[in-house]
């Protein structure tokens, strides 16, 4: 296999705050290849938009960021700032959960996005706004030459989020960062900016991470899942192994009701939030010295649980397939539960 588009190595992640300092992100280790997609699951507050955001180099700066993030060989955790503002306008696309903090909301739409298509510098101002309207068309924009002529303002909020995927996407990324992108869509738009995504990836190879809560976007678009869960990765692996036989109670208690629900939600396209499992997640400032999901935990029962965090470790007999490269398609869950049975 070839190396990653992104390889990134025990990812940390503090915040001061009022009420002490906050772990954030504790140790993360995955890697995206050329053309696949990695999904990041986990409900509110286990630290996955602190957790990209990092890699961009988005945090405030009471923010301490620890570890080493590969993107085709340079580590964007040692660039500069211009350096890093570089790469996200050329090799890395970001698409947030709010479009506004993605658009200029005193420059036209097209302008936005021709500005982009223009530093590359092989457009005439003609062509890059024939380009725009394209990529306008592509992610479901009605109208999209008139849309060219719009300000931010005058969208709607689903507008505006294609507006800025249709950004993200305009610079031919080799890496997309979605931090729950198409959450506001309509199920229609969702599948048709998903179908797109799906269609770059064939054509160009673009690596994705797919920030969502929603698991028929996971099942349908992704190779491999990281879960989150208090600011750890608790389970990842292939999207089948950890759908058919979730290792970790909490991705259990996530994935609940599948595969019927999944089935259900893939036939009808309407998609399914993660099951809510009883109680709240620990604060980043008082995480405990155990198994982070140990609070909640239905299963608990090796004495280890509470105060000895369990490795990430492989699971099962296909844990590590014969020949696989390492971190390929290894199923790893960190949790004490069903150690030696
Ligand atoms: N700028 C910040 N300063 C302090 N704490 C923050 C900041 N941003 C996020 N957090 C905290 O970090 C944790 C993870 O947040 P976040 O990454 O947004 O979670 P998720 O995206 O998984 O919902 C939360 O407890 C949140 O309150
Ligand atoms: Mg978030």
């Amino acid at each position: 296999m070839s190396a990653p588009v992104l390889d990134v190595r025990d990812l940390r992640v503090r915040l001061r705050t009022p009420a002490g300092e906050a772990r954030v992100v504790n140790g993360l280790d995955y890697a995206v290849h050329a053309g696949e997609t990695v999904a990041v699951v986990g409900e509110s507050g286990s630290g996955k938009s602190v957790s990209v955001l990092a890699l961009l180099g988005l945090l405030p700066r009471t923010a301490t960021v620890t570890g080493t993030a590969q993107f085709e060989g340079r580590d964007l955790l040692a660039m500069s700032d211009a350096q890093l503002r570089t790469v996200r306008g050329n090799g890395i696309g970001m698409v947030f959960q709010d479009p506004m903090t993605s658009l200029n909301p005193v420059l036209t739409v097209g302008r936005q996005i021709t500005e982009g298509l223009r530093a590359h510098g092989e457009l005439s101002r003609r062509q890059a706004a024939e380009r725009a309207a394209e990529l306008l068309a592509d992610v479901g924009l009605p109208e999209p030459r008139r849309a060219l002529e719009r300000y931010p303002h005058e969208l709607s909020g689903g507008m505006r989020q294609r507006v800025v995927i249709a950004i993200a996407l305009s610079g031919e990324p080799r890496l997309l960062v979605a931090d729950e992108a198409t959450t506001a869509l309509d199920v229609t738009v969702q599948a048709q900016i998903l179908d797109l995504v799906a269609r770059l990836q064939a054509e160009r190879g673009t690596a994705v991470v797919w920030i969502t809560h929603d698991l028929g976007v996971v099942a349908g678009t992704a190779d491999r899942v990281l879960v989150m869960y208090g600011g750890r990765c608790v389970e990842d692996g292939g999207v089948d192994d950890v759908f058919e036989r979730p290792a970790h109670p909490y991705t259990r208690g996530l994935l609940g009701a599948l595969p019927a629900r999944l089935g259900a939600a893939l036939d009808s396209a309407r998609a399914p939030d993660l099951v809510t499992v009883p109680g709240t997640p620990p604060l980043p400032t008082e995480l405990p010295d155990g198994c982070v999901f140990w609070a909640r935990c239905p299963l608990r029962s090796d004495p280890r649980c509470e105060h000895e965090q369990p490795p990430l470790a492989p699971v099962g007999p296909r844990g590590a397939p014969p020949g696989a490269p390492p971190g390929a398609l290894v199923h790893r869950a960190a949790t004490w539960c069903g150690e030696g049975s």
